[in-house]
């Protein structure tokens, strides 16, 4: 029996551009999945999800390229992509457990598909290092979700503090202060396969401008590692809200995320952006310590939700 766990994720600069294979920036949060994989006798898999509503869904191993209800494919096919790499296969219970609320989009799927993939190497004795666990990883949100930059796949395996480039798989951590990040929830979930389509349109149907603004976002990002790297917040803030002007124009934000980070703003914060997808979730709001207080009241005299995480967690590890 192995139990491994892994952080969920928090981007904070880069969203969209980070598709077509721009830089991002990306955070990982203390909300952590644990995942139990525990071989069996026969040939079948035994899945346990509680936190979706799964109580022990069964697949026999010849069926784990079907069709699976939509709470269990990330884990089912983490499991066919690890046997066919490796040619080797073993029933196998698995059983998660996850401080996350799925509703705000901290990164579930990514940590559960890690989680397994990295469980398994340990259970049947496949040495892979981190890179392999990424590939693996990557594949499988791919094949599942069709869309997808990784970065949620590499905050789950790295942790920490993340520059994040998959066009030439630079995993970098930035060493780096904890960041005096506040984090609100519009309570809205965002719907992040429909905006990544939505982006992909504009894209097609207007690339020149597009493009450009996805060269200033690269911009930003570059400029955000070393501001960050320097724990200069006050210009970390300053380029959080470049990023979310350049969020505008592609019209990801919405009118909740809007009125939290123009609360924040209000309240003192050096600088505000939505994170991840956009149209609803989450915005992070980066602020002197001494104003925290608030706003965090401003944020929720407007609606929001405060999500008080510990940023910069550990990456995937075999719990004891
Ligand atoms: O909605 P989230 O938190 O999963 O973030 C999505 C970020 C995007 O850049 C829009 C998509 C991606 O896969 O990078």
């Amino acid at each position: 029996m192995i139990k491994v766990s892994a952080p969920g994720k928090l981007m904070l600069f880069g969203e969209h551009s980070v598709v077509y294979q721009r830089p991002c920036i990306v955070t990982a949060v203390n909300y952590r999945m644990s995942t139990i994989l525990e071989k069996r006798n026969d040939d079948k898999v035994v899945l346990n999800a509680p936190e979706v509503n799964l109580l022990n869904y069964t697949a026999s191993l010849a069926s784990l390229d079907k069709l699976h209800p939509k709470e269990a494919q990330f884990a089912i096919r983490a499991l066919f992509n690890f046997f066919e790499k490796y040619k080797i296969r073993s029933g196998i219970n698995i059983q998660t457990k996850s401080d996350f609320n799925s509703k705000v989009g901290l990164g579930s799927s990514s940590a559960v598909t890690v989680n397994i993939i990295k469980g398994l190497s340990e259970l049947l004795g496949i040495k892979m290092n981190q890179e392999e666990l990424f590939e693996l990883s990557y594949k499988t949100v791919l094949d599942i979700q069709g869309v997808g930059s990784g970065f949620d796949v590499a905050a789950a395996i790295y942790g920490k503090t993340l520059f994040f480039n998959l066009k030439e798989r630079i995993f970098r951590l930035i060493e780096t202060e904890k960041l005096p990040i506040i984090i609100g929830y519009t309570g809205i979930k965002a719907d992040t396969t429909t905006l990544v389509k939505m982006v992909k349109e504009k894209l097609d149907k207007e690339s020149g401008k597009i493009n450009r603004i996805f060269d200033e976002i690269t911009e930003i990002v570059n400029l955000a590692k070393i501001e960050i790297e320097n724990s200069d917040w006050e210009k970390v803030g300053e380029l959080m809200n470049l990023n979310q002007e350049l969020l505008r124009k592609i019209d990801v934000s919405s009118k909740e995320l809007e009125s939290l980070i123009s609360a924040s703003l209000s309240a003192g914060a050096y600088g505000a952006k939505l994170s991840g997808a956009g149209g609803g979730d989450c915005m992070i709001a980066i602020a002197p310590s001494d104003n925290y207080h608030n706003i965090k009241d401003a944020i929720q005299r407007v609606g929001g939700q405060i999500i008080e995480a510990d940023i910069q967690a550990q990456g995937v590890k075999v719990e004891a």
